[in-house]
C-alpha cells in the first residue's frame, strides 16, 4: 500500500500552510473575539485555488482530488477552524453537488464563479423540525408557470448570510416523502429569500451561520438541480463527501492544539525541569500524536476511496467518527498541559477546544455516523473471519 503523496497534493498542502500561517494566524484570536467573517481571507482563498480543489480547471476549480482537498484543509483547520468550514462548505456542500448533478448552463452560472472563489455557495438541508432526520422536510416549492415557489425556513445554514447562491432542499411532492424532496440553486436577491438570523456561537464564530427564510421565493425550474424528487438521494451523496471535509477539520484542529502543547511543555518550567520532561505530561502528548496519526490515516484512507470511485460512505463516516471524537479529546488534553494559561484566551488552546466540539455534531452527529457505519456493515456480507 502506497501512502507517498503526490508532487501535486504536496504543493497544495504546501500552498495551504503557507497561506495560514502567514495570512491567517495573525487574525485568528481576533475574527473569533469579534465573531467577523473574514471577507478579505476568504477571497485570497479564492485567489489562491483552495475553494474548488477537486473541480476541474474547465470549470473555475484547481483541478485536484480529494486527498488534496483534505491536506489543504488540515491546514487551514491547524490555525483558523472558521476558515476551514466556509472553505469546506464551499468546496464539498456546494461545488461538488452542482459539479455532478448540474446541467452545463448551470456549471457556468452556478459552479465557475464558485470553484473560483468569486463567489461563496452554502448549503441548506438542515430545518427546525429536520436535523438529524434530514428527510422530514418542511421548505415546500410549490409548482408555479415554468417555476416554483419556495416557502419556508432553513436553519444552521453555514455561509448562509455571505453567499451568493443557497443550494436548498424543499419538498416539491410531500405525499411522496423523500422521494419527493428536490434541489433548488436560489440567487441572493431573489424576492422574498433573506436572512433572519445570525446565530453567538460558542466555536467556529468568524464563520457565519444563519437562518434563512423563503417567502413565496420564485425559482425557475431550470434552477433545480437534478430531477424533481432527487433531492434527497443528491443531499445524503453530498454529505458523503462532506464528512471527509469535515473529518479533515477536526483532524486540523487536532493537530493546531497539539503542536501549541508541544511548544508549551518544551518552554514551561515546574518541579525545576520544562514539564515535557514529566512523564505524565510526555503520556498525554504521546497519546495525541498518535491519536492524529491514526485519524489522519483514516481520512487519506476516506478521500484516496472517493478518488478512486470506490464506495467510501462507510470510510467517510468512520473518518468523521473518529476524527471528530478525537479532536474532543486532544483538545480537552491540550489544556490540560497548559494548567491555567490553558483556560485563558491569550494562550489560544480554549479557541481550538470550542471550535472542536462542532465537528462532532454538523454533516451528521457522532451518533449519526455509527448509524451510518452500521448500516453499511450490516447491509454487506459477513466480515470473513
Ligand atoms: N447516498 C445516496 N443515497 C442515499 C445515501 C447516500 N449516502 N444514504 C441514503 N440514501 C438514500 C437511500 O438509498 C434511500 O433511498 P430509497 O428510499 O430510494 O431506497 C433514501 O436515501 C433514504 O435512506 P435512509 O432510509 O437510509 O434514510 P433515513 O431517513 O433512515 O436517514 C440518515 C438517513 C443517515 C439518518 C440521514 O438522514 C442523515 O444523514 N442525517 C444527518 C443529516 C446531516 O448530516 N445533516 C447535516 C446538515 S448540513 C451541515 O451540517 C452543513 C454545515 O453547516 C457545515
Amino acid at each position: 500500500m502506497n501512502i507517498e503523496l503526490s508532487e501535486e497534493q504536496r504543493m497544495i498542502q504546501a500552498v495551504a500552510r503557507e497561506f495560514a500561517e502567514k495570512e491567517v494566524r495573525p487574525i485568528a484570536c481576533a475574527i473569533d473575539r469579534e465573531a467577523r467573517f473574514p471577507r478579505e481571507t476568504v477571497r485570497r482563498m479564492g485567489e489562491l485555488g483552495l475553494m474548488g480543489i477537486a473541480i476541474p480547471e474547465a470549470y473555475g476549480g484547481s483541478g485536484g482530488d480529494t486527498v488534496a482537498y483534505a491536506l489543504a484543509l488540515e491546514e487551514v483547520a491547524r490555525v483558523c477552524a472558521s476558515h476551514a468550514v466556509i472553505m469546506s462548505v464551499n468546496n464539498s456542500l456546494y461545488c461538488d453537488p452542482v459539479w455532478k448533478c448540474g446541467s452545463e448552463e448551470q456549471k457556468e452560472r452556478f459552479l465557475t464563479p464558485f470553484a473560483s472563489g468569486q463567489k461563496l455557495g452554502c448549503f441548506c438541508l438542515t430545518e427546525p423540525e429536520a436535523g438529524s432526520d434530514a428527510r422530514n422536510q418542511n421548505v415546500l416549492a410549490v409548482r408555479d408557470g415554468d417555476g416554483y415557489r419556495l416557502g419556508g425556513r432553513k436553519i444552521f445554514v453555514t455561509n448562509g448570510r455571505e453567499a451568493h447562491v443557497a443550494l436548498v432542499f424543499a419538498q416539491t411532492d410531500r405525499a411522496r416523502a423523500h422521494h419527493g424532496i428536490s434541489a433548488f440553486l436560489v440567487e441572493k436577491g431573489t424576492p422574498g429569500f433573506s436572512v433572519a438570523k445570525i446565530e453567538d456561537k460558542l466555536g467556529i464564530r468568524a464563520s457565519d451561520t444563519a437562518e434563512l427564510v423563503f417567502d413565496d421565493c420564485p425559482v425557475p425550474a431550470a434552477h433545480r438541480l437534478g430531477e424533481e424528487g432527487q433531492g434527497f438521494k443528491i443531499a445524503m451523496a453530498t454529505l458523503d463527501g462532506g464528512r471527509i471535509g469535515i473529518a479533515a477539520q477536526a483532524l486540523g484542529i487536532a493537530a493546531g492544539a497539539y503542536e501549541l502543547s508541544v511548544a508549551y511543555a518544551r518552554e514551561r518550567k515546574s518541579f525545576g525541569v520544562p514539564i515535557a520532561r514529566h512523564q505524565m505530561v510526555q503520556w498525554m502528548l504521546a497519546d495525541m500524536a498518535t491519536a492524529i496519526d491514526a485519524a489522519r490515516l483514516l481520512v487519506w484512507r476516506a478521500a484516496a476511496l472517493k478518488d478512486a470511485g470506490a464506495p467510501f460512505g462507510a470510510e467517510a463516516a468512520m473518518a468523521k467518527l473518529f476524527a471528530s471524537e478525537m479532536a474532543m479529546r486532544v483538545t480537552t488534553d491540550a489544556i490540560q498541559v497548559h494548567g491555567g494559561y490553558g483556560y485563558i484566551k491569550e494562550y489560544q488552546v480554549e479557541r481550538y477546544f470550542r471550535d472542536a466540539k462542532i465537528t462532532q455534531i454538523y454533516e451528521g452527529t457522532s451518533q449519526i455516523q455509527k448509524l451510518v457505519i452500521a448500516r453499511h456493515l450490516l447491509a454487506g456480507p459477513a466480515p470473513a473471519h
